[in-house]
């Protein structure tokens, strides 16, 4: 019988919120899950401004929180930057790493988002690993090539241990905020790829969370979390608004009993 792997449903902000809003939306998400919170692992990543508020208001809550990037370093002359342990200070046990819109803004390569990976983990942090293919790479047939080597890089540097506690989010970039969500066909493909790739390096690999994200909404949450290798979502645009994002978390709660 396969392991029973717990569901995860992970709100990335982005570049969204100020003080009155958020405290509105993390008092509502909170009260929200705590009655999941003993089925699932949800969690919010905010902008880092915020995460002393978040403390505040979450703190001994059933929500984790983080941030949404780190640095690859642990202090120095980084202008802007922010380390790991920065945001361990005010709470924080969750960060985003390798999201398309850090490989695509900010030129992020796969080997950097591996050592933010690897600094994640050293300061105690489980990093989310963003990877995926844009639409090209896609109609071009590359889509199991171009995320098997962003994956490779990250495991190519970590220690199996290391490896076994961080999470996937598999987003195609096309379905990123655009509305158009993979089919959980298409994302079921690509989680039974990646899985085996993980445990292609370690058999202890196959309990590695792998997140779908990409337009995931309350009307298709439940389809894609059903899918055998998809163990939750990374939730951009939906984890803005509170009924949303508890009726996707709802959906997971729902899938993890199925299984
Ligand atoms: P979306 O974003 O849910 O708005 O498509 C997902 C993400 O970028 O993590």
């Amino acid at each position: 019988m396969a392991e029973q792997r717990v569901k995860w449903v992970i709100g990335n902000w982005k570049m969204h919120g100020r003080l009155a809003e958020n405290a509105a939306l993390l008092q509502a998400v909170a009260d929200g899950a705590a009655a999941m919170a003993d089925a699932i692992r949800i969690g919010v990543c905010v902008p880092t401004p915020y995460l002393a508020q978040t403390q505040a208001l979450l703190s001994g809550k059933s929500l984790a929180w983080g941030v949404q990037d780190i640095s690859t370093y642990t202090h120095g002359a980084y202008t802007g930057e922010v380390a790991a342990e920065m945001a361990c200070e005010f709470g924080a046990t969750l960060a985003i790493v390798g999201h398309s819109e850090r490989r695509a803004y900010h030129a992020e390569s796969s080997e950097l988002v591996a050592s933010k990976a690897r600094r994640a983990l050293q300061a105690g942090l489980t990093p989310i690993v963003c990877i995926g293919e844009t639409l090209e790479e896609r109609e071009a047939g590359t889509t199991e090539a171009v995320v098997g080597a962003q994956l490779d890089a990250v495991l190519n540097l970590l220690s199996v241990e290391e490896a076994q506690r961080i999470v996937i989010a598999y987003e195609p970039v096309w379905a990123i905020g655009t509305g158009r969500s993979a089919t959980a066909e298409q994302a079921q493909e690509v989680h039974a790829f990646l899985r085996a790739r993980l445990v292609q390096k370690d058999a202890s690999l196959a309990c590695v969370a792998l997140l779908y994200g990409g337009s995931v909404k309350p009307e298709n949450a439940q389809v894609l979390f059903g899918q055998a290798d998809i163990d939750g979502g990374l939730i951009g645009g939906a984890s803005l608004k509170s009924e949303d994002f508890l009726a996707i978390c709802e959906q997971a709660k729902v899938a993890s009993h199925a299984h």
